[in-house]
């Protein structure tokens, strides 16, 4: 049975998307700095990237080299390096919306929530900097680290554009000197994750360095890029999901698994087309040029062909039986049966992405039924945040899909009942607890609620695969 998750759609849809998007326009530099000074709208942003880029307060950072040097690979089954990168386009539509600017009142609020969201991202960042400086994680509530992301400092990457973005320049530089000293050439495990490592240290990387054009982050980002290209030394050039370091290093060809999770090719597209970018070098995008062209090639002779944009809205969106008369989407599950496509109503808090992704594809694509749907699935999102006492969503939870998309649903107690009792709890972390929206504390401390969820429609919920408050 193949089962389709969100994720695996979104990855792909982005291929779509990003070619669009991606791409600078003619009036693009760069680095987002340039842009910035060459009168970008936005005053505040330009204010930011004046002070973070501000030269009298950079340091100067040499990156120390890696102990091994990916780029002297000799890959036996070396990709194609064709395609080039193509020249960027010239014509792209706005994306974003272009915001009055508030009133009093609303800017003062949003103020004070800045602040906050500051103040709690400084206690996060000195937990980390105290417990595990240079470690992939902190665990929260012992105060140990853990190393799960091969231990080049995980956390830190992956966070130098939010320090940038909040304007923490003390932090934001001491991370980037720290990062400058990173070794790609060892890894605390003997295999690479792909995904991981791709999303996390190259995709920080580079976003890193779009902010604040420092050298030492596009050195970096071009190491561990080099790492990442080996994955694709496989006899289909297809990249695999666990890069084994040692073979790696050797050139050997790696085998791609037997099953792989696609959004590890089908994300990569994206930080490695900008590498390309960044360094003129095309052989990033042409690796990842050839998976697009293999998920596009494949998908007619998939159970569900076309697993796009519209797929996707076809069979993977539903809308939930809940009380109150609202035009949401939730996006579920689908299993393919040998009987066909069959929808499961589960949903999880990493699908809120999908609202955006569609907003953007009916922008780019100037088509108003993506951008609809998107307005829709965010509301879901919204929805279901609002629906907990927390006011924070649950990792994973089910609703209950109206029969007919085009015919009033009305809430049904029964209906609730019949279904709830489905779906028996059975992983740890459930969080269908006491009646009533009591709270009860969950063993790791995190606190879960059954009650008023229930009233809005939730089956049940739990936390996720793995213990609560991981992940
Ligand atoms: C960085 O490189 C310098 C010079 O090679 C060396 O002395 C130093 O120990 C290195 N630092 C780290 C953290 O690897
Ligand atoms: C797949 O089928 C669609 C619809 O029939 C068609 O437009 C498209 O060109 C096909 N793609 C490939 C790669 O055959
Ligand atoms: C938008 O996309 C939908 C779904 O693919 C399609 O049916 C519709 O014709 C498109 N509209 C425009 C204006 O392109």
């Amino acid at each position: 049975m193949a089962r389709i998750r969100i994720r695996h759609v979104a990855f792909c849809a982005v291929l779509i998307v990003f070619l669009y998007h991606m791409l600078p326009g003619d009036d693009a530099l760069p680095h987002l700095p340039h842009t910035f000074s060459s009168g970008a709208p936005n005053v505040g942003t330009a204010q930011l990237a004046r002070y973070m880029n501000d030269p009298k307060h950079v340091p100067r950072i040499i990156a120390n080299r890696s102990s091994f040097a990916w780029n002297t690979v000799e890959l036996v089954k070396q990709p194609e390096l064709t395609p080039k990168l193509p020249s960027p386009f010239t014509k792209r539509p706005r994306i974003q919306h272009q915001f009055r600017p508030d009133s009093r009142r609303v800017a003062a609020e949003q103020e004070r929530r800045r602040q906050e969201v500051l103040r709690v991202t400084k206690k996060a960042w000195a937990g980390y900097k105290e417990y595990a400086w240079m470690k992939d994680a902190l665990k929260p509530i012992s105060g140990n680290y853990v190393d799960q992301f091969s231990g080049w400092a995980a956390t830190m990457v992956d966070s130098l554009d939010t320090l940038w973005i909040m304007g923490l320049r003390e932090e934001f530089y001491e991370a980037v000197e720290a990062t400058a000293t990173i070794d790609f050439g060892k890894s605390t495990s003997y295999t690479v994750n792909t995904f991981e490592t791709n999303i996390r240290y190259l995709g920080g990387l580079l976003a890193a360095y779009d902010l604040s054009g420092h050298d030492v982050l596009k050195t970096k980002a071009i190491e561990v890029g080099d790492l990442l290209y080996a994955a694709f030394n496989t006899d289909n050039n297809m990249p695999v999901d666990m890069i084994n370091f040692a073979r790696a290093k050797e050139g050997t060809v790696l085998a791609v698994e037997a099953g792989v999770v696609s959004a590890s090719p089908g994300t990569i597209t994206l930080e490695f087309t900008r590498l390309s970018q960044i360094t003129g070098d095309s052989k990033y995008y042409a690796a990842v040029s050839h998976v697009m062209d293999v998920f596009a090639s494949q998908q007619n002779s998939t159970k569900l062909p076309g697993i796009f944009l519209d797929t996707a809205l076809q069979n993977l969106f539903f809308h939930p039986m809940i009380p109150e008369p609202l035009d949401i989407l939730i996006a579920g599950n689908l299993d393919v049966l040998s009987t066909g496509p069959s929808l499961d109503p589960e949903s999880e808090h990493l699908s809120c992405f999908i609202g955006g992704l569609y907003a953007l594809a009916g922008r780019a694509l100037g088509n108003s039924t993506y951008l609809t749907a998107g307005a829709q699935l965010a509301r879901g999102c919204a929805y279901a945040y609002h629906a907990f006492p927390s006011g924070v969503m649950p990792e994973r939870y089910n609703m209950i899909k109206c029969p007919n998309p085009h015919a009033p649903c009305p809430w049904s107690d029964e209906v609730w009942r019949t279904e709830r009792e489905k779906r028996p709890h059975h992983r740890i972390g459930v969080c269908a607890v006491a009646p009533h929206g009591r709270r009860r504390v969950a063993r790791d401390g995190v606190a879960h609620v059954r009650g008023r969820g229930a009233r809005h429609g939730y089956r049940d919920c739990e936390c996720g695969r793995r213990r609560c408050g991981q992940g």
